[in-house]
């Protein structure tokens, strides 16, 4: 409301009485809104067209070449058959604008370019005033934008989810980064989120994990690295269980050979029940029977595993930013929803019986959903029949209105499983509120360094990296205060910028060189930029510390910057809120990522036009405005994506 009130002032002494705002938009918080209703309201002025038609036909241009807004004449849906001479039309009868240039008619496209000195005016100060939030629009997940007092729509991210004992692998990585990002996003959008982490914490593997324990575990290292250790112990254990397994099919091979030649076969035959009944396999199985039937000592060993390794994971989350609300996981699915859930299957006949095991027969819907198996022949439940049974028990849990699944595409098929057999037990809405944010794979990894497995040791291993990279500047290394803290950030901010680059679904190759590299896009150099514009403040203020004391919101007088560089870089702040939005459809950090790049690169055509030290008084603050505005802009997209912008490199 605040902000609304001080862009009515501006706009009244330019000429317009009323605040240009189409119904379900936000032109207090988004200059392009501002501005798409503006021309909306003048074209449907000079062309008797709907407004609400011309709305969605202003695009904003990906180049500034192509105006500010561009319109295909076309896009206004008027029977007319020649549209060159209608988009001239248009172009003839648009009217004087305080806020928008002559329109310029390319064929049967309008183009419009706002007038850069009101423009700077308008979106300097309210970034500068905005600060923190500046871009972020948190009506989005109002349940009702024109009235706050109904609350906030309620969202699951649930993400990373690695396997306790497993390594953490680049799909996991990609989970978190992506995860992390999309958690953030809805959090600015206004949207009530809820962080979860879905561990891999059940099944006949942590019986074997518990058995390899015994063998080969020590409670020193245990505490010292939980993760690590149980891995170790893991890949030990399933040696031995291998080795068992391969001695199972040589004596079974040696039986059918003795039957061929019609010998006696009692004698390997009782070798081999040895091997089965001492082998590692029946002993988890045995030991997994316990932990499902609730054995308290099984059950304590198991949760000790569980609570170490998240109190590692907690630690590691925190270096990329992130905190789950939520550690939840296969092992906190309860039977007694399972079983709710096998009976509503049975009952509305989605479930079938084959052969002793309970499967469902998707292909009725679709011959790539397959047929599932819902519950073995034993008895026992599957990954997918536990993610079923999760689904109603976080509905009841959060009541939530969107879920979001944040996995591999390896995965594509299970979760369309899932949402299906959701959907056919008559969970419509709940299977319609759930989606998968799916994403493609990282290339050349695991082969990199035998150590990154687990997502410590990567990230580790790119801040080594990162601090090699940094001491190749020695003047400037100098100069870092914690340089060891600052080439983790980097390091981190390498790898997360990396993952983010491309569109979610392709691959990439893990390329240290190049991601930890301060040219081309990358993190170090969006960092970089971050840095430089921090450093910009530094100068200036030791220089004339007077100026410390200043609000630049009101007291820089913005007509000053006149340059076109200047210009561009406020094109390019005004359009981040607009980002924003679309990135909410997109669901692309690639979207946001774009954009900053745009921005960096707008920043660094500037610095030589518009200098501050040494400028006049009066100049200095605007161009100080604008650069602050810059880094705020800058900064605001950055922690979207969930990294930590630093103030000096
Ligand atoms: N732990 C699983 C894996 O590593 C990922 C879990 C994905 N989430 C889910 N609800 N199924 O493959």
């Amino acid at each position: 409301a605040q902000a609304a009130e001080a862009l009515t002032g501006k706009l009244k002494a330019l000429g317009i009485d009323q605040l240009p705002a189409e119904p379900n938009t936000y032109p207090a918080l988004n200059p392009y809104d501002l501005y798409r209703s503006h021309v909306a309201e003048l074209l449907s002025k000079s062309t008797g067209i709907d407004s609400k038609i011309i709305y969605p036909a202003l695009q904003r241009t990906v180049k500034t070449e192509h105006g500010d807004l561009q319109m295909a004449a076309a896009a206004l849906r008027q029977k007319r058959k020649d549209m060159k001479e209608f988009a001239q039309e248009i172009g003839n009868g648009f009217p004087e604008s305080p806020l928008v240039e002559k329109v310029v008619v390319m064929d049967a496209l309008l183009m419009f370019w706002f007038k850069p000195q009101p423009l700077t005016s308008l979106v300097v100060p309210a970034v500068l005033k905005s600060g923190a939030s500046y871009g972020f629009n948190n009506f989005q997940g109002l349940r009702d934008p024109s009235d706050p007092s109904k609350g906030r729509k309620k969202m699951i991210v649930e993400f990373s989810s690695p396997n306790i004992a497993k390594p953490f692998h680049a799909g996991h990585l990609r989970s978190t980064i992506i995860g992390g990002f999309l958690a953030n996003l809805y959090d600015a959008a206004g949207w009530d989120v809820t962080r979860m982490n879905y561990l891999g914490d059940w099944g006949k593997q942590y019986g074997v994990l518990a058995i390899g324990f015994d063998l080969f575990g020590s409670e020193e290292e245990l505490v010292k690295n939980p993760i690590g250790h149980l891995y170790d112990v893991y890949v030990k254990i399933s040696k031995i269980s291998a080795e068992e397994g391969d001695k199972m099919k040589e004596l079974k091979a040696k039986i059918e050979e003795l039957k061929k030649e019609e010998k006696d076969t009692s004698e390997v035959e009782k070798q081999l029940q040895e091997v089965a009944d001492n082998g590692v396999d029946e002993a988890a199985r045995k030991y997994f029977k316990r932990m499902t039937e609730g054995e308290p000592v099984a059950l304590g060993i198991w949760r000790r595993f569980r609570d170490l390794s998240i109190e590692k994971y907690k630690k590691t989350y925190a270096r990329l930013n992130i905190r789950y609300d939520d550690y939840s996981g296969e092992s906190q699915v309860k039977d007694e929803s399972m079983d709710n859930a096998a009976k509503i299957m049975e009952e509305k006949k989605v479930s079938e019986n084959s052969e002793g095991a309970i499967i469902v027969d998707l292909t009725k819907y679709s011959k790539k959903l397959g047929k599932a198996v819902v519950r073995k022949k034993d008895g026992t439940s599957l990954y997918l029949t536990r993610d079923i049974a999760a689904v109603s028990e976080r509905y009841e849990k959060y009541k939530f209105d969107k879920m979001i699944y944040v996995v591999a595409s390896q995965q594509d098929l299970h979760l369309a499983q899932l949402f299906k057999i959701l959907d056919a037990m008559g969970h419509k809405e709940l299977a319609a509120a759930c989606s998968h944010i799916n994403f493609g794979m990282v290339l050349g990894m695991s082969t990199r360094k035998g150590t990154a497995k687990f997502l410590d040791d990567i990230l580790e291993t790119v801040a080594e990296k990162m601090h090699e990279v940094m001491r190749t500047n020695q003047a400037k290394y100098e100069q870092v205060d914690d340089p060891v803290k600052t080439a983790d950030v980097l390091g981190i901010s390498a790898v997360m910028v990396q993952d983010m680059k491309g569109k979610r679904i392709n691959n990439y190759t893990f390329d240290m060189d190049r991601m930890t590299s301060f040219e081309g896009d990358t993190g170090p150099y969006l960092q970089y930029a971050h840095a430089r514009l921090c450093s910009i403040t530094r100068k200036v203020t030791a220089a004339v510390p007077e100026i410390a004391n200043i609000d630049l919101a009101t007291a820089a007088d913005l007509t000053l910057i006149t340059e076109t560089q200047g210009t561009d870089l406020v094109r390019q702040l005004a359009a981040w809120p607009d980002i924003f939005i679309n990135t909410l459809k997109t669901q692309e950090p690639t979207t946001v990522l774009t954009y900053l790049f745009k921005l960096t690169h707008a920043l660094s055509s500037s610095y030589d036009h518009l200098q501050i030290l040494g400028s006049e008084r009066e100049t200095m603050l605007a161009r100080l405005a604008l650069y602050t505005a810059a880094r705020q802009t800058l900064n605001n997209g950055m922690r979207i994506l969930g990294l930590s912008p630093v103030e000096r490199m």
